[in-house]
């Protein structure tokens, strides 16, 4: 379980993946009890819940509630305040796309309609097979090769209608 406590992924972690929900919840019980006493416990808990769920379900907001001993008011706006936290089950992939000035003026626009086109889903919706989830971003230092999108941790630059065909296949090889 320390392995677990150590991962900082916040898209869903691939080691509890197998767990039964009341594993997961038993893995969130033990971060309560480790930091519901340290100054701003709140939000390292809420990161840790989601990268055990891979997003902040009611039921698990619900669970830390009442584990700290807190309104389910204050958790969920807290949840609804950052913008990295999710109320909705992410994709196994999370697409973001540059909409800083520079990628916006070469080209990210059309990007992201194509995104939206080819995947048919809206910014902040995650595909029907849960492979991927779209959002935006702000400029990521890649303006001198936009526009710029990431797929997870990988950056990819220039890219154009063709060359997203491409790097969209690769996720489904
Ligand atoms: S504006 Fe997109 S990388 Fe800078």
């Amino acid at each position: 379980m320390e392995k677990v406590k150590d991962c900082c992924c916040n898209e869903g972690c691939k080691c509890t993946q197998d767990l039964s929900e009341a594993q997961k919840i038993s893995i969130i019980d033990d971060f309560i009890n480790d930091y519901k006493s340290k100054e701003g416990s709140l939000i390292q808990i809420l990161h840790a819940a989601q990268s055990i769920f891979g997003y902040l379900p009611i039921e698990v907001q619900i669970h830390i509630a009442k584990s700290l001993n807190k309104p389910l008011s204050e958790i969920s706006g807290v949840v609804s305040f950052y913008s990295f936290f999710t109320t909705a089950p992410r994709g196994e992939y999370t697409i973001r796309v540059c909409m800083g000035t520079a990628c916006y003026v070469r080209g990210g626009k059309k990007i992201l309609d194509r995104i939206k086109d080819i995947l048919e889903i809206e910014v902040g919706q995650t595909t029907a097979d849960n492979k991927f989830t779209l959002e935006l971003m702000r400029c990521i230092g890649a303006c001198g090769l936009a526009p710029a999108i990431s797929i997870n941790d990988k950056v990819y630059k220039q890219v154009n209608p063709e060359r997203l065909n491409e790097i969209l296949t690769k996720y489904y090889e």
